[in-house]
C-alpha cells in the first residue's frame, strides 16, 4: 500500500458518536459531504481522508497506523489497550484529548427480581458484555470468579433470553437496561468521547495539520464551556 499523503481521521459511521464527530470536524474548520454508500469522504478544503467504520474498530485502526486519527469513546480505546497488554501488544497511539460529548459509563446490571448486595453477589454467575477485557480487570480487582458470555450487540437481551444471569454494558441514560428489565448495580468505568493520534505518524506536513486542528478543537471546546 502507498503511503497516503493526505491526513486519515476515522470516526464512528453509525452510533452515538457520529453525529457529533462530524460536527466537532465540521467546526473545526474541514468540509465535506457524507455518501453514506462510501467508506471513505474526502474533504474538499483540506489534504483530510474521514474513515467511517464501527466504533470498536477505531482504537486498532490508529495504534496500527492504518489512520492517524480517531475519535473514539475512552471505553472502546481502554478495552482495546487492556486486550493488547494481555497479547504483549505495544499500543502505539496517544490520547490528544478528552471531548464534551458521549459521556457514557460502563456497568453492570441485573434483572430487576435479582437480589443484589454487592459485587459479591455476581460470584459464579454469567455475565454477558462486549468489554470482555475491562470486565475481567473489575472482577479481578474484586476477587470474584464469573464466567463470560461474549456479544457483540443485544447484551441487554441476555438475561431474559436465558443467556446470562448478568450484563456488562454502556448506560447512557439507562432507557435500555430500563426497556429490558434491567438496573445498573456498580459503575466500572466512566467514559466520554476522545480523539487520539497514531504514534506511527508521518510526516510534518501531516503533523503540523494534526496541530491545527487539535488547537481547533480546543478553541471550540472552550468556546462551550
Ligand atoms: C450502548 C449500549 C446500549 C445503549 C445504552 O450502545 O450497548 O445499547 O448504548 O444507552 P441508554 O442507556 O441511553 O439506553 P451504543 O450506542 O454504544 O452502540 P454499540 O453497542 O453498537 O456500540
Ligand atoms: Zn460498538
Ligand atoms: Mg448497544
Amino acid at each position: 500500500m502507498s503511503e497516503s499523503n493526505r491526513l486519515r481521521i476515522a470516526i464512528q459511521k453509525s452510533g452515538r458518536l457520529s453525529k457529533e464527530s462530524m460536527k466537532l470536524l465540521r467546526s473545526c474548520g474541514v468540509k465535506f459531504n457524507i455518501n453514506e454508500q462510501r467508506l471513505i469522504a474526502h474533504s474538499d478544503n483540506l489534504p483530510i481522508d474521514l474513515l467511517r467504520v464501527r466504533d470498536d474498530d477505531i482504537p486498532g485502526l490508529v495504534m496500527d497506523g492504518v489512520v492517524d486519527l480517531g475519535i473514539i469513546g475512552e471505553n472502546v480505546l481502554e478495552e482495546e489497550q487492556v486486550e493488547r497488554e494481555r497479547l504483549d501488544k505495544p499500543s502505539l497511539c496517544i490520547k490528544l484529548r478528552e471531548l464534551d460529548f458521549g459521556t457514557c459509563r460502563l456497568s453492570l446490571a441485573v434483572p430487576n427480581e435479582f437480589r443484589y448486595e454487592n459485587a459479591q453477589s455476581l460470584e459464579g454467575l454469567r455475565i454477558a458484555t462486549s468489554y470482555p477485557n475491562l470486565l475481567r480487570r473489575y472482577m479481578k480487582q474484586k476477587g470474584i470468579t464469573y464466567s463470560d458470555c461474549m456479544l457483540k450487540g443485544s447484551v441487554e437481551v441476555a438475561p431474559r433470553a436465558g443467556l446470562a444471569d448478568g450484563i456488562c454494558d454502556l448506560v447512557s441514560t439507562g432507557a435500555t437496561l430500563e426497556a429490558n428489565g434491567l438496573y445498573e448495580t456498580e459503575v466500572i468505568y466512566r467514559s466520554s468521547a476522545c480523539i487520539i493520534q497514531s504514534t506511527q505518524t508521518q510526516t510534518p506536513a501531516k503533523q503540523a495539520l494534526i496541530d491545527k486542528i487539535l488547537s481547533r478543537i480546543n478553541g471550540v471546546v472552550r468556546a462551550k464551556e
